[in-house]
């Protein structure tokens, strides 16, 4: 396994985690109403934790030897509380299926350290999935 492919997958897992921060911070922001609330207090209870997987991620591309590149793209508001939750589950779906190649990747360069701290990112977007999959039954 090529050390610059897993570098590579790390940098477009960490532009989706800042893409997910500016999400969930915008997403917080315009929710109203009743059904509204509840989405704004999880988006903004995710927050956090999204901001820490970013981090992680920059400083253990450092760690690798390779350079960050953080382009973003920019998150389109949604204002209907069903619609924005529904979006950030898919997301967060596509977060775990991220991270499990990236598990098999660092597995293959022998990176066992990195590898158990995807497991636990895992963990964190599954957490996030199964919260908002709550809501939406
Ligand atoms: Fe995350
Ligand atoms: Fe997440």
């Amino acid at each position: 396994m090529d050390k610059q492919k897993l570098i590579e997958g790390l940098n477009a897992d960490l532009n989706r985690e800042l893409e997910t921060v500016m999400r969930y911070l915008l997403e917080a922001s315009v929710m109203v109403g009743f059904g509204g609330h509840e989405a704004r207090e999880l988006f903004q209870q995710e927050i956090a934790d999204e901001l820490k997987h970013a981090a992680f991620l920059a400083d253990k591309i450092v760690a690798l030897g390779g350079t960050p590149e953080i382009k973003p793209a920019y998150p389109t508001p949604i204002t209907d509380p069903c619609e924005a939750l529904k979006r950030e589950r898919d997301n967060e779906c596509q977060a775990i299926a991220g991270y499990k190649e990236r598990v098999q990747q660092a597995e293959a360069c022998g990176e066992i350290g990195l590898r158990v701290e995807l497991e636990n990112l895992i963990a964190d977007e599954t957490r996030h999935f199964e919260e908002l999959d709550r809501l939406l039954r």
